[in-house]
């Protein structure tokens, strides 16, 4: 870990908000960022996904016990805006955290609602507010529909969700995060937001760990350390059986990467729609790379990322 005066001496420190869906990758991109010195944290809002909203609001008030941070969690919406929720516990374990027996519950979280606390604190540092989104957008639309000027106060955002490139891990062409709740995407991507879309492909190609590569990080020997990796166990038997990968990957925590350090992750302009239908056209994310829309791009979409830079970051957040 290294120390602020370690940091370019014109260092200043950033105010983020975070909202996740917090389970495995969540966690550990939490963790990046609630270690990152130059990072102010002003609070983390949680929000259906992964794991029902309960359970992601204890996982969040976990992971910042264990940075000993002091961070307000703030619950949001238990379900998508207009369908039922669907979670991903196959993949990151029933408790979302590997179901390895960690204890995930009696924490209080603070009062109040996730759309509240996002409004109140994007609006309170207007043009100084990067908003980082690790799950489904139900939050952050809500939060738009009540207060559709928000956009512009939103200095930088960026998504984890859709896909760049490639193929879906949800549908054959959707990812998760944007195929949960299509019409909270829709809005999203139309509201003005600065976003800077970091799609699953990103994840897969850059921020997969085999088994070798994981014990390297575990090795650090730190509390944080054998966190990050060990509750991955679900997740990695599902990469590995499912997915094809040789071990887990981390989409959360490649797009944290990027929005502490904007060079990890290269990004082009490029209109994206999002389609709200059902079946094999819900939830995709529709990446105009040619411009033959004639639309106005409005996302940067991520192309590529600096893996040994993700890698040093995510090893330095947990020493
Ligand atoms: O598709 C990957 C995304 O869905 C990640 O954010 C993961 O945590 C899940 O929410
Ligand atoms: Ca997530």
């Amino acid at each position: 870990m290294w120390s602020r005066n370690e940091l370019c001496y014109n260092w200043r420190m950033r105010n983020f908000i975070i909202d996740t869906d917090t389970a495995s990758d969540d966690a550990v991109a939490l963790v990046m960022a609630l270690r990152q010195p130059d990072i102010d944290v002003k609070a983390i809002t949680v929000v259906a996904g992964n794991v029902p909203l309960a359970q992601a609001v204890q996982n969040a008030l976990y992971t910042v016990e264990l940075c000993g941070a002091d961070v307000p969690v703030v619950a949001g919406c238990e379900k998508p805006l207009l369908r039922p929720l669907e979670t991903a516990q196959e993949v990151h374990g029933d408790d979302g955290m590997g179901d390895i027996g960690l204890s995930l519950q009696d924490r209080a979280p603070t009062r109040g609602h996730a759309a509240d606390t996002l409004r109140n604190i994007i609006r309170q540092h207007a043009g100084d507010i990067t908003l980082v989104t690790l799950g489904p957008l139900t939050n952050v639309a809500l939060a738009l529909l009540c207060e559709p000027e928000l956009a512009r106060c939103v200095s930088d955002c960026y998504i984890m969700g859709g896909i760049g490139s490639g193929h879906g891990n949800i549908t054959p062409l959707a990812e998760f995060n944007i195929w949960v709740d299509p019409e909270a995407a829709k809005i999203v991507f139309e509201s003005g937001l600065p976003i800077r879309m970091v799609g699953w492909d990103i994840s897969w190609k850059y921020a997969t760990f085999d088994a070798a590569q994981a014990s390297e990080i575990r090795a650090i020997g730190t509390p944080l350390a054998e966190f990050v990796v060990d509750i991955q166990a679900t997740l990695t038997d599902f990469a590995i059986a499912e997915t094809g990968l040789s071990g887990f990957d981390l989409p959360d925590p490649i797009t944290m990467a990027a929005a502490i350090e904007p060079g990890i992750v290269d990004f082009r302009d490029c209109r994206v729609d999002i389609t709200t239908g059902a079946g094999l056209t819900r939830g995709l994310t529709v990446v105009d790379v040619l411009g033959v829309t004639g639309a106005p791009p409005q996302v940067k979409v991520a192309t590529r990322a600096d893996r040994e830079a993700f890698v040093a970051m995510l090893r330095r957040s947990v020493s």
